[in-house]
């Protein structure tokens, strides 16, 4: 298991970098929503799944089921918890309690490879802010299904 985590971060950090080198070569800013939804696609969809219902094809592979990410809001009440989701994700300020943590430290991977130059926290902080816009916009309504994890 410890194996097949470190591949998956090493396929992580190719991702990432050939991701960031295409950000770079891109001559105009898409929205904030739509460039959330591209890196959503790229960095998230394998375990999330692509319509964000947790049923990636990775996630079989992990130990922590992973979590339906359109019912952040279903889960917390009805309201998107932005900063909490922003952290989550960075995942500098934020570990879970328990010991395992299966979901990648994305701050760290978005501010080592971001591009020559640029300051890298700062980088970091606007690739996760992007995509917390685009996860509260893909959230769906009613509580129902509040007690899925
Ligand atoms: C390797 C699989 C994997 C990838 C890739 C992944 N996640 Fe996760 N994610 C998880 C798992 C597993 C959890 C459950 C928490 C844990 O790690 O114990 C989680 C939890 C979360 C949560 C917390 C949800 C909640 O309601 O508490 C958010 C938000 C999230 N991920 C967003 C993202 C985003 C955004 C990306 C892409 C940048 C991403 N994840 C990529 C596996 C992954």
């Amino acid at each position: 298991m410890a194996t097949g985590y470190r591949e998956r971060q090493h396929m992580h950090r190719l991702i990432i970098a050939a991701a960031l080198l295409a950000a770079a070569a891109c001559a105009t800013t898409p929205a904030p929503a739509t460039a959330g939804a591209a890196l959503y696609q790229q960095y998230c969809a394998s375990c999330h799944g692509a319509e964000a219902l947790g049923d990636g094809p990775a996630a079989a592979a992990l130990r922590t089921p992973v979590p339906d990410l359109s019912r952040i809001s279903a889960r917390h009440g009805g309201s998107f918890p932005a900063a909490r989701v922003h952290e989550v994700i960075d995942g500098r300020a934020a570990l879970p309690a328990h010991g395992s943590r299966d979901m990648p430290v994305w701050g760290y991977e978005f501010e080592a490879r971001s591009a020559a130059g640029a300051p890298g926290r700062a980088t970091a902080q606007a690739l996760t802010t992007q995509l917390v816009d685009y996860l509260r916009s893909i959230q769906q309504t009613g509580q129902e299904e509040a007690a899925r994890p």
